[in-house]
């Protein structure tokens, strides 16, 4: 790891691979007319920084991002409240990039007949920009990629043919704040949230990140509170003392210690004291394709290689993608594949460097071929949904995302 990857690191938790390090030095560098990358690191301030974290975070989002979650977190609610009258729900987005997810947990909530004033929503993200994007909650029609439009009509007014934005209403039930998950900026709300979405952004973080990660939300969660991540995210959860609940296609997962949470919500132990509240949303005023970090390790192989040494030559693969060194890391691929002919991890790995320098569709054929040879092959199959989400392909990115989310239990049970 070069020393810009690792101070990038240690500022958001992100595995960034070299070549998105380097390529938002470069982008600094020219806008701050530095001439030296040593003499740039070495005076680099805490601003400098946040600009640089600016350009190597994924803020992508939309409303209504798997939306059988949103109606899963709003039932678990609705049963909550009912049961204790006089509680307020507590849900947390982090991170919540420009404010749809959040934005899109009020909608539902209201939609159920959840009055304003029995719940509240903090949503965070380490990008300050996005806070003020989603503090002002004006969105493009990138945000808007479902087919059911009618929240839109419901929720939002235009400001502009292609502006839209949500009602006050809605946008003063949220409180936005600029954190950072793995620190310790959010303690103070330890033990006090319902309900936490914490989508798509462990699949950014390696192994110890992921856990260190997952020990905060844990810390952050109430006691039989549900916790909502991403498809591919679902496993490092269950390693990690979580165990998936049975909503079809949510990706939700609770304590595994409490049992049968899903039918009905039991009253919760008395949450803590109340933290110092976030800052409150501000008075009435006016989302790139994917970028993926460091590939997560990809599982071991599905047939046992009669070349014992030549599974070296995938581990080195991983090894020299995880430097950055692509090339050389699909020398080793193709090495490998000269052994073993159909090797269904060799083509995931080579899609995995096709996908860091976009070779989008070469990535897709690589996956492809993938999962024709081994049609389990989870993480080919996450993937895959994830470039068909990009691609607006939402059929597609449902279907693999079905499957994937089918071989995932399958797994579980065996
Ligand atoms: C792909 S978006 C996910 C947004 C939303 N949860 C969703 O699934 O649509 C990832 C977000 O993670 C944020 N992020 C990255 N590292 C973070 C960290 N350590 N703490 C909080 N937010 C972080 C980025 O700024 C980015 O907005």
């Amino acid at each position: 790891m070069t020393p810009a990857q690792a101070m990038l690191r240690a500022a958001t938790g992100l595995s960034l691979s070299r070549t998105v390090v380097e390529r938002a030095i470069r982008h600094r560098m020219a806008r701050t007319a530095s001439r030296d990358p040593d003499a740039y690191l070495a005076r680099i301030t805490p601003e400098e920084l946040e600009a640089l974290v600016e350009l190597v975070v994924v803020p992508e989002s939309w409303f209504y991002r798997d939306p059988q979650a949103f109606q899963a977190a709003a039932e678990y609610i609705v049963a909550r409240l009912a049961a204790a009258p006089e509680r307020v729900a507590r849900i947390l987005s982090v991170p919540c990039a420009g404010g749809e997810e959040p934005y899109t947990m009020a909608m539902v909530l209201t939609e159920a007949g959840i009055p304003l004033d029995r719940f509240v929503i903090d949503a965070v993200d380490i990008s300050q920009a996005c806070i003020e994007r989603a503090k002002i909650g004006v969105y493009g029609r990138n945000a808007f990629r479902n087919q059911d439009l009618g929240f839109r009509e419901r929720h939002f007014t235009t400001s502009g043919d292609d502006e839209f934005r949500i009602n006050d209403e809605l946008r003063t039930r949220v409180r936005f704040k600029q954190a950072n998950l793995l620190e310790s900026e959010l303690d103070a709300r330890s033990g006090s949230y319902d309900v936490i979405f914490c989508r798509n952004l462990l699949i950014y973080f390696d192994k110890p990140t992921t856990a260190a990660a997952i020990a905060k939300l844990d810390q952050l969660l109430r006691r039989d509170g549900l916790l909502f991540v991403g498809y591919a995210e679902v496993p490092s959860l269950c390693q990690n003392g979580f165990a998936p609940l049975p909503y079809p296609l949510a990706f939700g997962v609770t304590r595994e210690s409490v049992p049968e949470r899903r039918q009905q919500a039991r009253p919760a132990a008395p949450a803590r004291p109340p933290a110092p509240p976030f800052a409150p949303p501000i008075a009435p005023a006016p989302a790139a394709p994917p970028r993926r970090a460091t590939p997560p390790a990809p599982p071991p192989p599905a047939r046992t290689s009669p070349w014992a040494p030549a599974t070296d030559l995938l581990a080195e693969a991983r090894r020299l993608a995880d430097l950055g060194q692509l090339r050389e890391a699909e020398g080793k691929c193709r090495d490998y594949l000269a052994l073993v002919p159909d090797s269904a991890d060799a083509y995931f790995i080579l899609g995995l460097l096709n996908e860091l320098t976009k070779k989008l569709q070469l990535a897709e054929d690589y996956w492809k071929r993938c999962i024709y040879l081994q049609p389990d092959h989870y993480e080919a199959l996450c993937h895959l949904a994830l470039l068909a989400e990009t691609n607006s392909d939402v059929a597609t990115a449902t279907a693999l995302k079905a499957r994937a989310a089918r071989i995932y239990k399958r797994q579980q049970a065996s």
